[in-house]
Formats: C-alpha cells, sequence, structure tokens
C-alpha cells in the first residue's frame, strides 16, 4: 500500500519572513538610531492622544455573523474616484529619507504592487515629480501644507497637476509644528536635506520660505475661504486633512473640499484632542454624502481598519504603519505591512460574516462598556 505524503496545514505562506506586524515594528525599531526611532513614534505633549487612538480602537467589540454561506470577502473599493485593490492609503510622512534612502519612492512602489495609494508629502526626501515616475499608478495624491505665499502655493499645485497626481490633500491640522517632548529630549532637529525633496537649494523657492513658518509663525493662520478660493484654481479634486470636529468638516466641504480626513496626525499636534475614531459619527452625520471619509491615527492591524471601516470611513490611512515597513525593509517591507494587513482583514470579515468592505456599518459592532 502506498501512502501520500501528508502536506502540513500551516498559517504561514512560502514567505514566512515578517509573520506579523510587531515583528515588522519591532525590526523598524531596531534599526533606528534612538532620536530618529522617538521622532518616528512619539507624540505631541504628554502623548495623551496618542495613548487615546488606541484606547478608541479597542473599545469595540465585533457582533458576528455566522452561517452566512458568503465566499472570499471582497476588499476593493474607490476614494476620490480612485480604484483601490485594498481600502489603505499611505500617510504623507515627510522626513522618509531617514526610514530608507528610497523613501516614498520605494513606498509608492510597494502601493503599487498591493493595490494601494500613495498620499505623498509635500515635506518629502523626493520631489513629488520623482516620487510620480517610480510608480505612477500609486503617486495619485499629493499632500501640501497651505500656509506661505500664494504665488508659492499655486506652483506647488501646477507642479502637482503636471505630474499627473488626481488629487490633492491640505493638512488643515498644522498651522504650526506640534509640541514634542521627545524631539526636545534628543535635541532632534530635521536635516533639511530630508525634507527638502521640493525645495532644493538650487529652485526657485528657499525650504525656509515654506517650512520656516512651521517654527516659526510670521503670517496669520489661512482661512477657510481663503484656502477655498485658493484650491478652485486647481481642477484636481481635494481632502482636509486633519478634521475632528462636526463643525470643521461642514466648513471643509462648504470651502470645496470632496473628502476630509479625520485625524490628530497620529497624535503628533495637538494633544488632548479626542481619538480620530470617536470623532468619526458625528463627522459622519455632518456631511452625510457630500463628502467622502478617510481615517487616519493609531491603525495597527487589519482588525483596526475594519473597525474604522463599520464605524463610517471609507478607507484609512496608515502612517507610522508603513514607515515601520520602510524602516525594516525598505520597499518590500511596505509590500509586507500591506499584505499582513490584507490577510488579516480577509480572516476578520470571513469571521465576522461581511462579504465586503463596502458593506460593513455600525450593526457588525457595539460598545464595550468600560
Ligand atoms: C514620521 C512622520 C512624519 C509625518 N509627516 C507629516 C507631514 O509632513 N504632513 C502631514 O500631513 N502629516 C504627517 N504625518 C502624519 C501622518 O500623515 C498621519 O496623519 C499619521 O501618521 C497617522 O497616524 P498613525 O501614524 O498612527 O497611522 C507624519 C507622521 C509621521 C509618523
Amino acid at each position: 500500500m502506498t501512502t501520500t505524503p501528508q502536506k502540513a496545514l500551516g498559517f504561514f505562506g512560502e514567505d514566512a519572513d515578517f509573520a506579523t506586524l510587531s515583528e515588522v515594528t519591532d525590526a523598524a525599531r531596531a534599526g533606528l538610531s534612538p532620536d530618529v526611532r522617538d521622532f518616528l513614534d512619539g507624540g505631541a505633549g504628554r502623548e495623551v492622544t496618542l495613548r487615546r487612538n488606541r484606547q478608541a480602537l479597542d473599545r469595540w467589540a465585533y457582533r458576528p455573523r455566522v452561517m452566512t454561506g458568503l465566499g472570499v470577502p471582497d476588499l476593493a473599493t474607490s476614494f476620490l474616484g480612485i480604484p483601490l485593490g485594498l481600502p489603505i492609503l499611505t500617510a504623507p510622512f515627510g522626513a522618509d529619507g531617514l526610514f530608507h534612502p528610497e523613501g516614498h519612492r520605494a513606498v509608492a512602489r510597494a502601493n503599487a504592487a498591493e493595490g494601494a495609494v500613495s498620499i505623498v508629502p509635500e515635506a518629502g526626501t523626493h520631489c513629488l515629480e520623482a516620487v510620480a515616475e517610480a510608480a505612477p499608478v500609486a503617486a495619485r495624491i499629493a499632500q501640501v501644507h497651505p500656509m506661505g505665499r500664494p504665488a508659492n502655493f499655486f506652483a506647488l499645485l501646477h507642479r502637482i497637476e503636471d505630474a499627473g497626481y488626481d488629487a490633492v490633500c491640505v493638512t488643515v491640522d498644522c498651522p504650526t509644528a506640534g509640541w514634542r517632548e521627545g524631539n526636545r529630549r534628543h535635541r532632534f532637529n530635521l536635516d533639511p536635506a530630508v525634507i527638502s525633496g521640493n525645495y532644493p537649494a538650487s529652485g526657485p523657492v528657499a525650504l525656509d520660505e515654506v517650512f520656516g513658518q512651521l517654527f516659526t509663525r510670521t503670517e496669520p493662520v489661512w482661512t477657510w475661504a481663503e484656502l477655498g478660493e485658493r484650491m478652485a484654481t486647481t481642477r484636481l479634486p481635494w481632502m482636509a486633512k486633519g478634521v475632528l470636529t462636526a463643525e470643521a468638516a461642514s466648513a471643509a466641504v462648504d470651502a470645496g473640499a470632496s473628502a476630509v480626513l479625520v485625524s490628530n496626525h497620529g497624535g503628533r499636534q495637538l494633544d488632548g484632542t479626542p481619538a480620530a475614531l470617536d470623532q468619526l459619527p458625528e463627522i459622519a452625520a455632518a456631511i452625510g454624502d457630500r463628502a467622502q471619509i478617510a481615517l487616519d491615527s493609531g491603525i495597527r492591524s487589519g482588525s483596526d481598519v475594519v473597525t474604522a471601516l463599520a464605524l463610517g470611513a471609507e478607507v484609512v490611512v496608515i502612517g507610522r504603519l508603513a514607515a515601520y515597513g520602510l524602516a525594516a525593509a525598505g520597499g518590500a517591507g511596505v509590500r509586507r505591512v500591506h499584505q499582513l494587513l490584507r490577510d488579516e482583514m480577509r480572516t476578520i470579515l470571513t469571521l465576522l460574516g461581511a462579504g465586503s468592505v463596502r458593506e460593513l456599518g455600525p450593526a457588525f459592532l457595539q460598545e464595550v462598556r468600560p
């Protein structure tokens, strides 16, 4: 009698490198100097908001549907007219060259391979044109700071259009840099080389003319009306990043935003603000179907993505997770982050009894009483 060798039933795919997101994070942290590690990990002030982001995500419990007859869950969606293979955008984290020399060029290539999309930072190591050239299918949204001389801002919008981007992300919660205790303890100053991709020394706009504003404010903060007028000069749709209240979300939509990114900047700007997740319901109620909703701040797992989508976000933005992937293994590390998120999301949706990310809603959740 011949016997067929039994095949192992495993939890791993072929590639067991970085079997979990915590392994990616650990590898990233191990390779960074203490000051850069703190710049990446840390938050503003006493890090109350940083902690709140996690507490809010952990407060929700699933209400699973069982015996549903459903097949493999569908993760595809679209945002600002851009099709996505999974409901994930990578955040515009500046100073990306601190984590890997290829920075957002590597992030964009990884996104292209895994069906995600990049929000490319204005304060990046590589210029927005170079990131677009690295992976045009993924480099679709360019982030800008609404500050400085309007002429410089218009010039930046023209560059974004000319480079083929489909949308603009305007960061509204950063009129000045947050009070970061960790950076101060380390006497950490950003090397101009890692944030000057868009403003090289040989270029027409000096770096400190744009980003100097973040540290030494000499001009008033722009108003929604000014932002609306200035954004009306581009044909591209735009999203307001850093919205935390129904009032700000309504003002953004009234000013012409097609989407809002509910975010407290990963707890890095104003300490003491609520968790981004906790603000989703009031913002969803305020804007209805007038604009799309994204969420970031605290997302560390596929389960977190599912919770945020069930509470009303259409896509989720990952900041530190993507940066950890980049620091751990360059573009391959970012790809691994997406693969692990995707596989975990499929598992969660199957166990939860949801056929696709688009059908998630509050009926799949209940709040855990403390
Ligand atoms: C190292 C680092 C640099 C960042 N730089 C920027 C930036 O230049 N512009 C911006 O709008 N947000 C910036 N952010 C915030 C992210 O875009 C995003 O809102 C935040 O990381 C989301 O929270 P999470 O890290 O918990 O996912 C940065 C975040 C990190 C970690």
